[in-house]
């Protein structure tokens, strides 16, 4: 449904189906509107209660234009909070461009969240490090990024800064709640494949710090629509060649649970934050 159409026709449907999503969710979870999103990567999602206990959850399917995810890892849940007057959502799960329905499907969740009022979106993923300061199994704020996937969710001449994707205001706020979380340039690659050494040896020279599979499209869109963003990246394993073992997704989830004591506090600084 995301790819079958001319750019134009995709660029007028993403917006069209953004809002259709945007009035069912809304109904959905019987809120007037909300006032951040909360996407959940690998590990986080069972953090999520941090951000506090749902009052309704349902499958991501339910909304239109989403898709039942595949990555393992990813349940496709929408969870709705509320935090006094406020209201946010959580998407457990995303939909990655690995799945191969193009950027705009990888980006329909923070579109839906935009239109339905939010005016914060919080990312969050698993990634490799590229450097001894950002340690296995530990969050790391996301500070800058380099999008190597060659793909944007943009159509047309919509052109966004993106001097700041990563909002100063709520990563200063962050390092000043746990003055020892790192913070790095993240790498967004296309994937499904890891990198391979030579391609992390690249990224080293170019820059990067933390190297995963999402989150920079969903950054750009989220700046277009003008909310503020807050990349959170845990750390999962040394990037390909720097450990001397091979990488697995199985890995990847098993340094996301034993993380969990960890990212739950953190989670609940972030809505105490974005939903205050
Ligand atoms: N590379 C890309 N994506 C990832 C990695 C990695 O090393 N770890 C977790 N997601």
């Amino acid at each position: 449904m995301w790819t079958d159409r001319t750019p134009s026709d995709r660029a007028e449907y993403a917006e069209s189906i953004a809002q259709e999503a945007a009035e069912a969710l809304l109904k959905r979870i019987d809120a007037p509107r909300i006032d951040a999103a909360f996407v959940m990567g690998s590990g986080w999602k069972e953090a999520a209660d941090g951000v506090g206990e749902p009052y309704l959850r349902f499958p991501v399917t339910e909304i239109p234009g989403f898709l039942a995810p595949t990555a393992a890892g990813h349940a496709g849940e929408i969870r709705a909070i509320r935090r006094g007057e406020r209201c946010a959502v959580i998407f457990a799960g995303r939909t990655h461009l690995y799945e191969g329905h193009g950027p705009l499907a990888a980006v329909h969740g923070v579109r839906t969240a935009i239109a339905a009022g939010a005016n914060t979106i919080v990312l969050t993923n698993a990634c490799g490090s590229l450097t001894a300061d950002l340690p296995v199994g530990a969050p790391a704020l996301i500070s800058d990024h380099i999008n190597f996937t060659a793909q944007t969710p943009l159509i047309g001449a919509r052109f966004v800064d993106l001097t700041d994707v990563y909002s100063p205001r709520l990563r200063a706020a962050l390092r000043a709640f746990d003055a020892t979380i790192g913070e790095g340039v993240y790498g967004g690659w296309f994937g499904p494949a890891f990198e391979t050494p030579a391609e992390i040896r690249m990224m080293k020279t170019l820059g990067v710090d933390l190297v995963g599979m999402s989150t920079v499209l969903e950054a750009i869109a989220a700046r277009e629509g003008g909310a503020e963003v807050l990349g959170l990246s845990l750390v999962t394993n040394r990037a390909a060649g720097l450990a001397g073992t091979k990488l697995s997704g199985e890995e990847v989830l098993e340094v996301a649970n034993a993380a969990i004591p960890r990212l739950r506090p953190l989670l609940t600084e972030v809505a105490r934050l974005v939903l205050a």
